[in-house]
Order: C-alpha cells, then sequence, then structure tokens
C-alpha cells in the first residue's frame, strides 16, 4: 500500500469502517502455525488433554500425576506432583540447546543507548542474582519486591526469585512510592530491588531517595538491593542497603534451579478492584508458564528462531510479566524493550524502534494507537515497516477507526491483527482471534482460545446466544489465578459468588454477535481504565479525600478520545476552603498516594453529592453529569435539592464549554 497521510487516509480509513470483516492475508495463512479450525474440538472434546499436550512444550524435572484437581472449588490446581523451575525454562533450557548466543532483549534507552542481551548473559546474571538474593537471607517462600525501570536486570531479577523460589511483586515503575510501601507491607517483602533513578523524557527521577523517604522501617524488610542506572546521587542505609553490581560481582556465578512444586507461588501482583484496598492476585508456577507459553507461540505465530516480538507494555502490569518476560522467554525469542515514552525523544521512536530492529511482532494498546493516530501517519510513514507480519492490542476496547488505522499506518494492511482479552488473574490470553484462522472484526475479540470457555450471560446466569451480558469464564485454565494474596475470602466473593464456583465473573460487560464472536464493552464495577491502566473509583477517591481540605468526594469515569476512559472527581471542599490552588494539590496528593497516572482530568467542586436513602453516592448521576446528558432517574435520591446544584453544575459545564 502507498503511504497514505491526512484526508486521502481519512477517506481510505471511511470507506474500510464499511468493511465487517478481514480474514488473514493468503500469504500469512499458508505459513500460519495454526490454520486449521480444528483445534477447537480438538480442545473442547478433551480441555485437560489439551493443556496437557502444550505442557510438555516445557521442562520438567518431574511430570504431574493429576493435570487438573478442581475438588476444592474455585481453589484450582494444575499439574499437580509436578516439579519445573521457571528460570530453568526461561533460560538454561535454550543455553544448554545451544542457544545462548541467541539475543534475549534488544533493549535501547531512551537517550539512544542500547545493550545487546543474549540468553549466555541472562544464564550468568540470573545465577548471580539468585546467590546475591540468597546471601541476603531470602530463601523460597519470602517475597521480593521489584521497583524498577524497564531495564534488563528488571527481567533478571524477576527470573531471580523465580530460580529460588522467592515470589516476586513488581510495582509498577509509575506507581508513587506510597504505594510501594504499601505493596510491600501488604505482602511482607523481605528485600526489594530497586534503582538509584528512573528516566523519563530527558529527566532523571531520584527514585532511591524517595524510597527512603517514605518506606521508614517495614518490619519484614531486611534489604534494600540498588540498580545503579543513572548518575543521580543515591543514599544508602548502611546494613540494609546493598549494591546490585557488587553483591553479583561477589557472588558464585552458578545457582542451581532447585524444581519447585507446579503449584509453587511464582508471583503476586496487586491490581485494582472494586474497593480501595488492592488485590495481590497470586499466581503459581506450572500453570501460569504453560499458559503464557502456549498463549504466546499460537496468538502471536511466534518462530523464535527468525522473529522479533515486542510487546510495548511496561513489566510492572500483567501484559509485561506474561508477554514481555515469561510468555517470550519460554519459547526463546527475540524481543525488543524500550526504556522510554513513545513520544519521546521524538514522536516517531516505536517506528524507528522497529525499522532498526526488523520488529515482526508488535504488540502495544488502543490508547498508545490513538495517540499516534492524533500525531499524524505522517510520522510512521517516516519508517520501513515492512518487516512487521502480526500486530496485537491489550488493555482496553478498541475503536473501530483506531483498529483500522493501527492495520493500515502501521501494518501497511496485510497484517493480521489480534486483539486479545485477558487480565491480571486470568494471567494468560483468553479471548483472541487465531492470526492464521480468525476473519477480525475492527474493535471484536471474537472468539475464546481453544481450551478456553468463554461465555456471555445474563443476569441469572443463563447464556445468551446474540445480545449484551456478562462475561463469564466456565471452567478453569491454567494460568488463572489461584488465591487472593492473605484474603481467600475475597477471591470467592469477587469472582465466583454471583454464579457459583463452577463459573469465574470477568467484571467486563460483552456482546455477543450472531456469529457468535465477542465484544468486550467494559468493566460493570467500579473498576476504571485509563490508558489501560487499572484503577478502582474507591481508590482514587480514598487518596483524594485523604487530603485535609477535603471533605468528601465521589470519583467516575468519562469517555475520552486518547486515554479510553478519564477520571473525573466530584469534590467537595472543607466548608470555608478557598478552592484557589486545592485542585493542583489535591492532583499532587493523588500522584503521590497512587501515581501521575491516577490525577484526576476534571475535578467538579461541588456543595454535595447525590446520595440514595441510604446515603449511597448516585454514581450514575455524576457519570451523566461528567458527560453532560440529560439526568436519569432521581427518584430514589434522598435529597432531592442536591439537583438543583447539580443542574446548575451541568449548566455551567456548558457555558465554559461554549
Ligand atoms: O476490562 C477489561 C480490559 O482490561 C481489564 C483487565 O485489566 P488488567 O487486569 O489491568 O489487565 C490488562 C491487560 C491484560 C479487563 O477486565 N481489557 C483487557 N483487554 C481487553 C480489555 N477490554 C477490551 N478488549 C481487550 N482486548
Amino acid at each position: 500500500m502507498t503511504k497514505l497521510a491526512g484526508t486521502a487516509l481519512e477517506q481510505h480509513l471511511k470507506a474500510l469502517l464499511e468493511v465487517p470483516s478481514f480474514p488473514p492475508p493468503q500469504s500469512f495463512v499458508d505459513n500460519a502455525l495454526w490454520s486449521d479450525p480444528a483445534v477447537y474440538a480438538e480442545a473442547e472434546a478433551d480441555p485437560d488433554g489439551w493443556w496437557e499436550r502444550h505442557a510438555r512444550a516445557l521442562h520438567w524435572d518431574t511430570a504431574w500425576d493429576t493435570v487438573l484437581d478442581w475438588s476444592d472449588k474455585p481453589f484450582a490446581k494444575w499439574f499437580v506432583g509436578g516439579k519445573i523451575n521457571a528460570s530453568y525454562n526461561c533460560v538454561d533450557r535454550h543455553v544448554e540447546a545451544g542457544n545462548g548466543d541467541r539475543v534475549a532483549f534488544h533493549w535501547r534507552g531512551e537517550e539512544g543507548e542500547e545493550r545487546t542481551i543474549t540468553y549466555a548473559w541472562l544464564h550468568e546474571q540470573v545465577q548471580r542474582a539468585a546467590n546475591a538474593m540468597t546471601s541476603l537471607g531470602v530463601g523460597a517462600g519470602d517475597v521480593v519486591g521489584i521497583y524498577l525501570p524497564m531495564i534488563p536486570e528488571v527481567v533478571v531479577a524477576m527470573l531471580a526469585c523465580a530460580r529460588i523460589g522467592a515470589p516476586h511483586n513488581v510495582v509498577f515503575g509509575g506507581f508513587s512510592v506510597e504505594a510501594v510501601r504499601e505493596r510491600m507491607e501488604e505482602s511482607d517483602a523481605k528485600l526489594l530491588v530497586t534503582v538509584d533513578g528512573a528516566r523519563r523524557r530527558g529527566k532523571t527521577v531520584p527514585v532511591k531517595r524517595e524510597v527512603d523517604h517514605t518506606l521508614g522501617t517495614l518490619p519484614a524488610m531486611d534489604h534494600v538491593l540498588v540498580v545503579r542506572h543513572t548518575d543521580v546521587p543515591c543514599p544508602m542505609v548502611s546494613g540494609r542497603d546493598v549494591d546490585w553490581d557488587t553483591a553479583l560481582a561477589a557472588a558464585d556465578p552458578v545457582a542451581p534451579a532447585t524444581p519447585f512444586d507446579a503449584e509453587h507461588p511464582l508471583f503476586i501482583l496487586y491490581s485494582s478492584g472494586s474497593t480501595a484496598k488492592p488485590k495481590g492476585i497470586l499466581h503459581t508456577t506450572g500453570g501460569y508458564l504453560v499458559g503464557t507459553a502456549f498463549t504466546t507461540k499460537y496468538v502471536f505465530d511466534l518462530r523464535p528462531e527468525s522473529d522479533v516480538f515486542w510487546c510495548s507494555a511496561d513489566v510492572g502490569w500483567i501484559t509485561g510479566h506474561s508477554y514481555i518476560v515469561y510468555g517470550p522467554l519460554l519459547n526463546g525469542a527475540t524481543s525488543v524493550m524500550y526504556e522510554g515514552a513513545p513520544d519521546y525523544p521524538h514522536r516517531g521512536i516505536w517506528w524507528e524502534t522497529i525499522e532498526r530492529y526488523g520488529v515482526n511482532i508488535f504488540y502495544t494498546a488502543p490508547t498508545a494507537i490513538r495517540a499516534c493516530m492524533s500525531w499524524g501517519a505522517e510520522e510512521p510513514n517516516k519508517f520501513d515497516l515492512s518487516s512487521l507480519r502480526l500486530l496485537g492490542s491489550v488493555g482496553e476496547p478498541i475503536n473501530p477507526k483506531a483498529w483500522l488505522w493501527y492495520r493500515e499506518v502501521i501494518g501497511g494492511g496485510n497484517c493480521p491483527i489480534v486483539d486479545t482479552w485477558w487480565q491480571t488473574e486470568t494471567g494468560q490470553i483468553m479471548i483472541s482471534p487465531i492470526p492464521g484462522l480468525t476473519a477480525a472484526k475492527p474493535g471484536c475479540a471474537m472468539r475464546a482460545l481453544p481450551g478456553v470457555r468463554a461465555e456471555v450471560v445474563d443476569n441469572d446466569g443463563n447464556p445468551i446466544s446474540e445480545g449484551q451480558g456478562l462475561l463469564v469464564l466456565r471452567r478453569p485454565w491454567p494460568g488463572m489465578l489461584r488465591t487472593i494474596f492473605k484474603d481467600p475470602d475475597r477471591m470467592i466473593r469477587t469472582y465466583w459468588e454471583r454464579f457459583g464456583v463452577d463459573t469465574y465473573l470477568v467484571g467486563d460487560a460483552a456482546r455477543i454477535d450472531a456469529d457468535g464472536d465477542m465484544w468486550i464493552l467494559g468493566r460493570i464495577d467500579d473498576v476504571i481504565n485509563v490508558s489501560g491502566h487499572r484503577l478502582s473509583t474507591a481508590e482514587v477517591e480514598s487518596a483524594i479525600v485523604g487530603h485535609p481540605k477535603v471533605a468528601e468526594s465521589a470519583v467516575v469515569a468519562q469517555d475520552d478520545d486518547i486515554t479510553g476512559q478519564a477520571i473525573v472527581a466530584f469534590v467537595t471542599p472543607v466548608e470555608g476552603t478557598d478552592t484557589e490552588r486545592l485542585d493542583q494539590e489535591i492532583r499532587d496528593h493523588v500522584a503521590e498516594q497512587i501515581g501521575k497516572f491516577a490525577r484526576p482530568k476534571r475535578i467538579i467542586w461541588t456543595a454535595d453529592l447525590p446520595k440514595t436513602r441510604s446515603g449511597k453516592i448516585m454514581r450514575r448521576l455524576l457519570r451523566d453529569i461528567a458527560a453532560g446528558r440529560e439526568l436519569g432517574d432521581v427518584t430514589t435520591l434522598r435529597d432531592p435539592a442536591v439537583m438543583g446544584a447539580l443542574r446548575e453544575l451541568i449548566a455551567a459545564r456548558a457555558d465554559s464549554e461554549d
């Protein structure tokens, strides 16, 4: 396709909006790993046998006796009796097969620096880091916190934990140190691996200094291991802090990969739910590895010998865990790892990176696609993107226009797109087209993968064959969460109570069309999705209310062209407070408590909030106000006088937007 931009591109996309579905190009089908729909029937006929077959792609020190033990529902056990080491499967196996020189990561820093990370290098570093952690007193079952930017050491730290059976608890670098402290305390982390400083758009954030400021003394935390990445001053606390390079240099380069039980915890990852308290989603070893290895290979049609794969997520989210670290490494793949933002040092940096490393498979989020779209096709058009053969999307619903722009401008009109639906809890991709098999509809996640059973049900749990309802998963899958750390009751209440212990309630609404294809519509609970970052309204409210000048607050989501959803906060200040600079103060406060990405986009002052007679905030009304819609049913409102004030707010909003 000739490279279009401006009006010509707009017209081209408009015409394509009429096309109902896009079959994979024949050239792709001819070479695809899977192009026979029989895989669906095969998996459906014997799901346990299906997963068992795919589990054999990994190295097990001891084979399992039972594929799935589902007797203590909803707490599943997979590959019972099997023993396996995650880091051995990600690294040693490839080195032993003679692929030590293969590149695991082409790393690129913000200022254009490059590091070539081979499997052999990882092998040595992971073993040294494992020994360094052991000598700091970390043993199997001890939680290790990781708060690092997108540098190769984050992978080394995660795999070193896996090697010694210490579950990692990675906190996304965009979270504030206050959020790190909360997660370390909550998980009783014994060690924190962090960094002197992190770079963001040409600036250096003094991470270690901030960590020291907030961490205080945590009863369980014995040591902090510090990676040097920048030249920012880095205070070290004597007796507690240890320099990463020094510790690794002093460590024995050989650390045996101890086989662990398939159900040994691999990691905890905190994620937002309906309450202010984040949930520690616990994943274990065997099943998670099977689920991520399998989906990386078949959803992305991955050829480790020849493909260059790039998942642009941050390692601190589940997408990074599964599709930067475990899935690609288990397959022996070569990936790109990029430290920076998509618009630094320039708005074409992603496309320059694809050209530079010859990326074949690119996996990103709709919010990034929409941002790039708003910067114009001229940026990607400057680069040769012809190496691309497959594109992926994850994290939020993708609107058809962004899907088509992605397909045409980035994929040159001939790359299949896999819109992959899954969650922190599912650990692995669950609903997605299979690229050589499924004709993709723009904005549609299509079908559950072979071996997975997803359904759309009504409020009573009855399957709907066509129409809108709740998305559920009907049987266990290997990568599923095993529990919520320290809170198994919450695991049951959140996911398995509404429709019983055989049915996992996803928390998303979905539509199933006449062809049986699934369109994910968004959350049904108070979870919001800003740029693919998952947040709970209660979490943001709790941060806002923590500000001394705030009496009450309610947070809702509003649709946003770039970020998908944006945060709108209704705030009642303490009586007599001057609101002059209060909105900035509140934003800063939220950044401190959670992270910059959680700052409200809009703050609306209100003397009162609409509540039901039982005192529940009527978010529906607030959402209507934020969106400038006519207010719906208000008959259950406790104080009808609030309505007058709300109507004034709407009027004021309309005026300010004129
Ligand atoms: O609402 C769905 C949305 O993201 C939620 C899961 O968020 P998180 O656990 O942070 O994991 C994100 C990355 C896997 C889901 O409940 N979501 C994820 N992928 C899609 C999606 N919504 C629509 N389409 C998708 N492809």
